[in-house]
């Protein structure tokens, strides 16, 4: 099977998974709207991560911070002084390019030795410049210096503004964590593979403040934790993920150990969530700019100190394209193409089929739907043949196919099919609810 990104990209839109932005209008750079199946998955991911964070961990609570936030904190952050990225433009034809692309140690690299790729020329590139990649606007009606205001790069930096008074409201003891699912916005320079880079894109972050001290070993614990939610909980193929280490010139400004979960997408090993020790970068940092006293008072060992920070940065949008990519299956033998998520992910968990329009069939196909949608996604179909009702279904990545026929108006039975082996068994209507319940 050669599984390529433009395959997944055109089974998306066939089916309604994702689509361009602004597509009437010819699109727009970097930005995806997601249809019908694509935010039933995007919530069923969201909330598996949700669930693992904040309800199995008694130590870990969620929060919901503005996306707009006081331009003071990114200043502290960081961001406004070193969230760039280096450019250089070709003279002759105009393409841009980010120059790590051409080497990591872009610095020392002679621009007037390298050749564009896109118009052949050699030395006709710029020098590296820096560009800085948060997204400016404005706060209320005029448009001046003071009135600036940037979209968030990154969901973290609610949390750390907000650490104390989620500490203090919720009574936690360190270590404790806080988990947030939202919105960040980078003006890439360069946006490919689809999903995977986008201008506008959804981040899974929790911070867990720690004991200086205790970090290195906390941080191998998330790693692991991390590392089995892709395994256990999103069913991901574990030939295809790997940790790969930050080297010195990629750890960020505020970390001093970085690991990324890395899959192998069609368009080869690339980052879909990062591990990272920030130490007490951030507080120190807000500490200082806001002149609050951010340090946490640990009760029993009656000792002051500014917690350490160890942080999962996810994004919800790789890791859709990461399950997308994963579940993805040419069946040739039976001439079609299936998206095999597991139950628990599936946008929708079961298609009803009456066997024909009439005979009263339709009717008590109904009433199965109304037995199962209280409980999960179902459809119903009773459009062509029952083959093709179930081989749209197979890419839509519906686990079950559920067949009323005439033999169910006798019996109270239906035909159960399996997406994946195509295997029917017949069970009595009864039984249905606690059938599909137990495979999710
Ligand atoms: N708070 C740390 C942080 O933001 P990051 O490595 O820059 O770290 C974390 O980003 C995750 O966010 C990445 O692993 C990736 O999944 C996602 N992400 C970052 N930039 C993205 C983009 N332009 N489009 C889609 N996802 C992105």
């Amino acid at each position: 099977m050669n599984k390529t990104i433009e395959k997944i990209v055109s089974l998306c839109k066939r089916r309604g998974f994702i689509f361009q932005s602004s597509d009437i209008y010819g699109g727009f750079s970097a930005i995806y709207d997601y249809g019908p199946l694509g935010i039933e998955l995007k919530n069923n991911i969201s909330q598996l991560w949700w669930k693992d964070m904040t309800h199995v961990h008694e130590n870990i609570v969620g929060l919901d911070s503005g996306i707009l936030m006081h331009p003071k904190i990114w200043e502290a952050s960081g961001h406004v002084g070193a969230f760039n990225d280096p450019l250089v433009d070709c003279k002759k034809c105009k393409s841009r390019y980010r120059a790590d692309e051409f080497s990591e140690d872009y610095t020392s690299i002679d621009w007037q030795g390298i050749q564009c790729p896109n118009c052949g020329t050699t030395g006709s590139f710029t020098e590296p410049r820096q560009f800085n990649l948060m997204f400016k606007t404005h706060v209320g009606p005029v448009e001046e210096t003071g009135t600036e205001a940037f979209l968030r790069p990154e969901t973290a930096q609610g949390i750390y503004v907000n650490y104390q008074l989620v500490q203090g409201a919720m009574r936690m003891k360190i270590p404790f964590g806080i988990a947030q699912i939202g919105k960040a916005f980078r003006n890439e320079i360069i946006a490919r593979n689809f999903i995977f880079r986008t201008r506008e894109f959804e981040q899974m972050e929790m911070q867990y403040f720690v004991k200086p001290g205790t970090d290195d070993d906390i941080l191998n614990q998330w790693k692991d934790k991390r590392l089995n939610f892709y395994l256990d909980k999103l069913d991901i193929e574990q030939n295809k993920l790997r940790y790969h280490e930050h080297g010195d010139s990629e750890l960020a400004h505020y970390a001093k150990e970085a690991w990324d979960i890395e899959y192998d997408f069609p368009f080869g090993w690339s980052e879909i969530e990062g591990v990272h020790n920030r130490t007490d970068f951030d507080l120190s940092r807000h500490q200082e700019f806001s002149g609050k006293n951010l340090s946490y008072f640990d009760q029993p060992n009656n000792e002051r100190y500014l917690p350490y920070i160890i942080e999962t940065s996810a994004g919800l949008n790789r890791m859709l394209l990461t399950v997308l990519a994963d579940a993805y299956w040419e069946d040739d033998e039976n001439n079609r193409t299936v998206m095999r998520f597991h139950p628990r992910l599936a946008p929708i968990k079961a298609v009803i089929c009456p066997l024909t329009k009439k005979d009263g069939l339709p009717e008590k196909a109904r009433e199965v739907v109304d037995i199962l949608k209280p409980h999960f996604k179902v459809i119903y179909d009773q459009q062509g043949s029952i083959g093709k009702r179930y081989y749209r279904q197979d890419e839509a990545g519906t686990p079950f196919g559920i067949t009323v026929d005439h033999k169910s108006l006798e019996d109270n039975t239906i035909t159960l099919r399996d997406r994946d082996s195509m295997k029917q068994d017949r069970i009595s209507i009864d039984q249905l609810l606690t059938a599909i319940q137990d495979s999710i």
